[in-house]
């Protein structure tokens, strides 16, 4: 039988999970990302997009602001944002990935097509 003495402890439990998981997005969103890596794990990303910031009917990802990059991945790998190639991508990266590449872009110029 079920009662309250139970369900306390249930409740308790998973609000202190959630609370992790939003605890672990926000200390990965305040960490900046490595340049040098970002540029490494690039690779996969611009056989699609160009590093010049051209559209070629994919939308262009250099030279935006770190926080919208790691949110506009983040909705790709939560599948909140529907495509499949780029929610198979953002699947495989880790927060530390996203920022990495976040930082990488940021500093790209975009030179038009
Ligand atoms: C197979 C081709 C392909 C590859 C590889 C690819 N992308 Fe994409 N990406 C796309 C397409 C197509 C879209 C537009 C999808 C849509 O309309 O939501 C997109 C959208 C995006 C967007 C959102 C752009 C916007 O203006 O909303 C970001 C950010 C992004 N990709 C980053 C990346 C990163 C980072 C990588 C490498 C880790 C990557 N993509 C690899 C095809 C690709």
């Amino acid at each position: 039988m079920i009662t309250l003495r139970h369900i306390g402890p249930a409740i308790w439990a998973a609000s202190m999970l959630i609370g992790a998981h939003i605890g672990a997005h926000v200390a990965a969103a305040d960490e900046a990302g490595d340049i040098a890596f970002g540029e490494y794990l690039s690779s996969q990303c611009v056989t699609c997009h160009q590093l010049s910031g051209a559209s070629n009917g994919i939308p262009p990802i250099v030279g935006w602001d770190t926080t919208s990059f790691f949110q506009v991945m983040d909705t790709y790998r939560q599948k909140a944002r529907e495509n499949k190639a780029m929610q198979t991508i953002a699947a495989s990266l880790s927060d530390q990935d996203i920022k990495a590449l976040a930082a990488f872009f940021a500093t790209i110029e975009p030179t038009g097509d």
